[in-house]
Parts: structure tokens; sequence; C-alpha cells
């Protein structure tokens, strides 16, 4: 009997449920990073875009990370308000994949979570315009130089930066088994507040 089928996936009542334990045991071993995620997006073209993200907070029915809004991502994200995303825990052999609706985080989450990182790192959240050309990496040095004295030492959350909320329509679990016949779960639902259906997916 695989590994899945003995946590017998069925009895969890939902997929968080089944994720939050996997990313427990990706979290004991995986060294570097068990939250990263690769997120995919759509340019106005269609043309595809991916890069890795730390998916920091797992709620009961979402999945929150932080960026900043003026990046290539956060516009592509605002104007198509849907994402994908991949995880790959290589130590433990599975993968989740994500597919969902997305939109900013309006409560005081975002606030939070940039007051607790370190100083350096919320400097370097106001420094960076991210995703736009950089004449020099020297200059970007010096802006934040400056602004490590002007912001001091408690400095606001940027209105630019926060988090994106992932609410999935569809998660699919898969675990590695041998001579690749893998296991397979998708759980989808048609809309937000619709309830779960499972299917066994060929590997
Ligand atoms: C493991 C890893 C984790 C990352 N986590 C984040 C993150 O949480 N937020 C973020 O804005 N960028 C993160 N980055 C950088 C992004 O991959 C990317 O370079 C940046 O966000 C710009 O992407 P964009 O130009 O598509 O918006 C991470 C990179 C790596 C390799």
């Amino acid at each position: 009997m695989s590994q899945i089928e003995d946590e017998n996936i069925f009895s969890c009542e939902d997929p968080f449920e089944l994720y939050r334990i996997w990313r427990k045991q990706a979290s004991a071993v995986e060294i570097n990073d068990p939250d990263a995620v690769a997120l995919a997006t759509v340019d106005e073209n269609g043309l595809p875009n991916v890069r890795m993200v730390l998916l920091r907070i797992v709620e009961q029915d979402g999945f929150v990370f932080f960026t900043n809004y003026t990046s290539a991502k956060g516009i592509e994200i605002v104007r198509s308000g849907k994402v994908a995303f991949v995880s790959h825990w290589k130590s433990i052999r599975r993968q989740i994949r994500v597919r969902g609706l997305i939109s900013k985080d309006e409560t005081s989450l975002s606030e939070e979570y940039f007051n607790q990182r370190p100083l350096e790192s919320r400097i370097g959240a106001w420094a960076s315009k991210q995703s736009t050309v950089l004449d020099s990496k020297e200059n970007l040095v010096k802006k934040i130089d400056k602004l490590r004295v002007t912001l001091g030492e408690s400095p606001a959350k940027p209105a630019f930066w926060g988090g994106f909320r992932i609410k999935p329509i569809e998660i699919e679990f898969w675990n590695d088994g041998a001579y690749r016949i893998h296991d397979r779960f998708l759980w989808k639902r048609k809309c937000l507040n619709s309830e779960w259906t499972i299917n066994r997916l060929s590997p």
C-alpha cells in the first residue's frame, strides 16, 4: 500500500487538512525551503510567467504570500485574478498543484507580517522597485543607505507591498510511486462555496 493510502486521503474533510499534513512532513526534512512554490501568472498577451515565492501563511481556506504589488507578478495578478502554483518537496517525493482565484489581502495581516520582518528586509521592500530595470546595484545600495536614515527603526508598510491570497478551485496531491505508477488525487470545486469532489487521476 502506498503512503498516500496509509494517510487515508478520503478521511480528510478538506484539502487544506491534507496540505497541512504534507507540509508538516516536508518541513521536517526539506532544507530549503518547504514554503517555496513556483507561482504562474499570465501577461496581457496570455504568455505564461513563473517564479518562486514563499507561501508564508496557510489559512483555513486560502494561501498567502507577500510581494510588491507593482511588480510584474503584481500587475499580472490584478489583471487576471487567477493563478496557479506548484510545490515540489523533493525529499518526500511529493508535489502539490493549485489553481485558483487571487486577490490582494485587505486585512491587517500584511501590516502584521511586514512589522515582524527584519528591519533590513523592511527597508529593502521600500527600496526595491521590483521587476523594473535597475541602472546599477551601487545606486540601489545608496538608496538603501539613505532610507535606513529617513525611515528609522520602525518603517510603516509601504502601500505598494503586501499579501496576495489564493483561494483554490483545484488542488492536486501527487505522491511518487514505484515504476512511475504514481498516486494522484484531484480535489475540485465549481466555485469557492461549492463542495469539493475528489477523483483519483491516472499517473
Ligand atoms: C525560493 C525563492 C523564494 C522567493 N520568494 C519570494 C516572495 O515570497 N516574494 C517575492 O516577491 N519574491 C520572491 N522571490 C523572488 C521571485 O522569484 C521573483 O524574482 C520576484 O518576485 C520578481 O518576480 P516578478 O518580476 O515576476 O514579479 C523568491 C525567489 C526564490 C528563489
